[in-house]
């Protein structure tokens, strides 16, 4: 029996149940037919379909259908910048730019510095907007086609946004907001606003095609949205009112969490302990991975006799989730390490050479995307 977890857009806790997730939220597991489906318009596989990491959407089917018809699409995602980017974030954006490859179509990314302003007491307006220089850094370098992507830093790219939100906050009530997101009567007003300036990317490639044709416009471009599942109530709110403003619903696709390095809840921006940052130098990355829970046994005796369990081991979930793409090797490792011929000293050496030779390599092309940043921003 799992024990109590809790999932809304601020916060992520406990052992999550991701097929009573489904059931809670009311979205669709993903099938094996999606997968092959992505994998084939794609032309290549992706280990996050693979290994389900990507488990569950909404409207996905209608969104892969328009795209065959030769729809225009457009993708939507973002980021909370309060902080420096940790390896849990670039998950569903690598997915992303796995999706613009696949679909040659626009990214639109929202950076909700006025979000993070909002709901985090110890941020200054000026705190967030510099994290969103620095991650949109982040974002770049993760290899997004520039000349398709538009990021939004929200309180520089309000005007466009602004319109849209309007429309959205006008049909929203306020006790749908509270039912969704349990506001507080203590809650600051701008927090019970924020999430129609979150829905308005997703309706923004219609609005932009609508205001092209003029008048007359009835234009449609389907949008996808790859995130967490954290962020899934701010698009059911979005898909409410997306109908009643005459566009379409947008899709999403879902991601389980990026773990925790100290073994429980998901990889947490707010615990400087449980995530690697994408600008960590080679000695914190060795020190935090050193300090990893793992699925060990207390001596090198008994896990050599009883094997490691890789469920609860960060470490080999690490390598799952991201670091070791290739099945067979993931298999055969996996393997010796559940049965003792593999110890946990040397499991983690594996996975820190992996982590160093990762963001080596993203460090340098953070530092290469300070040529589009000016391009790329809205
Ligand atoms: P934020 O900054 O909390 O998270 C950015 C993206 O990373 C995902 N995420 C994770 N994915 C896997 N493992 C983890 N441990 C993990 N932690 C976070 C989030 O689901 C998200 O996709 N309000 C949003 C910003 C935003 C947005 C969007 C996100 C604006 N528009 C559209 C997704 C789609 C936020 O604060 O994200």
């Amino acid at each position: 029996m799992a024990k109590d977890f809790v999932v809304t857009p601020w916060e992520v806790s406990g052992d999550i149940d991701y097929e009573k997730l489904i059931r809670d939220f009311g979205t669709q597991p993903l099938s094996q037919k999606h997968t092959e489906l992505i994998e084939k318009l794609a032309g290549r596989k992706n280990h996050m379909l693979d290994r389900k990491i990507f488990f569950s959407h909404r409207d996905l089917d209608w969104f892969l259908a328009e795209y065959q018809k030769h729809k225009q699409v457009a993708l939507y995602t973002g980021r909370g910048p309060s902080g420096p980017v940790h390896l849990g974030h670039l998950m569903p954006w690598f997915f992303t730019k796995y999706l613009q490859d696949a679909f040659k179509c626009p990214l639109y990314f929202q950076m909700t510095d006025d979000e993070k302003f909002l709901f985090k007491d110890s941020l200054s307006q000026k705190d967030t907007l510099n994290w969103s220089m620095e991650n949109s850094l982040d974002v770049m370098a993760v290899g997004f086609d520039p000349a398709r992507t538009k990021i939004f830093i929200d309180t520089k790219s309000i005007a466009k946004l602004y319109p849209l939100a309007l429309e959205v906050s006008k049909r929203v009530t306020y006790s749908t907001a509270k039912a969704v997101f349990g506001y507080k009567d203590s809650s600051n007003i701008g927090e019970i606003f924020f999430t129609s300036v979150q829905s308005a990317p997703a309706l923004l490639p219609s609005a932009e095609a609508r205001q092209k044709k003029g008048a007359k416009g009835d234009e449609i471009v389907p949008v996808l949205i790859p995130c967490a599942i954290d962020q899934d109530p701010h698009f059911r709110v979005t898909r409410d009112v997306a109908q009643k403003l005459g566009f379409p619903k947008p899709a999403e696709i879902h991601s389980t969490f990026f773990p925790s390095l100290a073994g429980s809840g998901k990889m947490s921006a707010s615990d400087p302990l449980s995530a690697i940052y994408t600008t960590d130098s080679e000695e914190v990355i060795r020190k935090k991975v050193g300090r990893a829970f793992t699925g060990g046994r207390p001596t090198v005796a008994e896990q050599r006799k009883l094997g490691g369990n890789p469920e609860i081991c960060s470490v080999c979930q690490y390598l799952k989730f991201f670091f070791e793409p290739d099945d067979r090797k993931l298999e055969e490792r996996l393997r010796a390490y559940k049965n003792g011929e593999i110890l946990d000293g040397e499991n983690k050496a594996y996975l820190a050479d992996k982590i160093v030779d990762f963001l080596a390599e993203h460090q340098k092309r953070r530092e290469q995307a300070r040529k589009v940043l000016d391009k790329v921003i809205d």
